[in-house]
């Protein structure tokens, strides 16, 4: 009797186990639902001010997308709290939406790099930020062993650790806020638009005052015997009219 219910016990047992191990053909445990990134930071700690950006932008949701929809991977610098706070105060609020948008762009590299990986990239790395160009998004890393330093053209910094990886998302740690170019470093005055057409007229005036007080002198006099002409002409038409 208790022979047979254990038998049976195990038979159940035995079934149910298979049936589950049937259920879930995948080689790999599946990972509890998809990779949040905010939840990774919030995780982490010490990095408030970077997981709120990440959601006032949406580029949190961005990245989520982004790893769900590629297998290129994502890289992610990580300021922290403190590289936020040791930013001349202002800074942020100075930028507009689009900015605060691109500042955290530029800390995403579009695929997943582990830190060996660094040593094989090419200068410039592109971000999500976009144009490598100088005066706008470039990006240059350069390492030594497992020291990783990247640098903006204004900030360097060093690549402080790993706060996680997974083969698809590799999010390091830095200390410093990268600060790109464009919309942080002084700007070269820019090339003057084409004159709107008003502006055109009084650009004309001030180009002809460089000739010297006499040729304004003389175009002053010649306006005045244009004048003294019209005056004249109207004078005698009014004569003959009332005649
Ligand atoms: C990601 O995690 C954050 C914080 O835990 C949560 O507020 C957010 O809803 C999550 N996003 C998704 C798409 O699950
Ligand atoms: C993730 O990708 C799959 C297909 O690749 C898609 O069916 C699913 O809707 C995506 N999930 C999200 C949250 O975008
Ligand atoms: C990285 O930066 C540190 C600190 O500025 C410096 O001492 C080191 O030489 C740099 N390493 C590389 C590989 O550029
Ligand atoms: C990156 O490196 C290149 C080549 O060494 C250099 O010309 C460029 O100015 C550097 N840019 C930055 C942002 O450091
Ligand atoms: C960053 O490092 C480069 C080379 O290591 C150096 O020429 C440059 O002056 C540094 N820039 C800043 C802002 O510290």
């Amino acid at each position: 009797m208790i022979n047979q219910s254990f038998l049976s016990l195990s038979l159940l047992v035995l079934l149910f186990h298979s049936t589950t191990t049937l259920a879930q053909p995948a080689l790999a445990p599946a990972p509890p639902g998809p990779t949040n990134v905010t939840k990774i930071l919030e995780k982490a700690g010490q990095f408030t001010i970077l997981i709120r950006l990440l959601k006032s932008t949406k580029v949190a949701d961005q990245i989520n997308q982004q790893l769900n929809d590629s297998n290129n991977g994502i890289t992610f610098f990580a300021p922290t709290d403190n590289a936020f706070s040791s930013l001349k105060s202002g800074t942020l609020n100075g930028l507009n939406d689009q900015q605060k948008v691109q500042l955290i762009q530029f800390h995403i590299l579009p695929n997943f790099l582990s830190l060996t990986n660094f040593q094989t990239v090419s200068n410039p790395v592109r971000t999500q930020a976009g144009d490598t160009g100088p005066g706008l998004y470039p990006l240059n890393v350069t390492t030594s062993g497992h020291q990783v330093n990247i640098s903006s053209g204004l900030v360097n910094t060093t690549v402080g650790g790993t706060v996680y990886t997974d083969n698809q998302l590799a999010v390091y740690q830095i200390d410093s806020v990268l600060l790109p170019q464009d919309i942080f470093a002084p700007k070269p005055p820019a090339p003057a638009p084409a004159p709107a057409q008003p502006k055109a007229k009084t650009k004309k005036k001030t180009a002809s005052s460089p000739a010297g007080a006499a040729s304004v002198d003389a175009s002053d006099a010649l306006s005045l015997t244009r004048h003294g002409m019209l005056m004249s002409i109207g004078v005698a038409m009014i004569a003959a009219l009332s005649l």
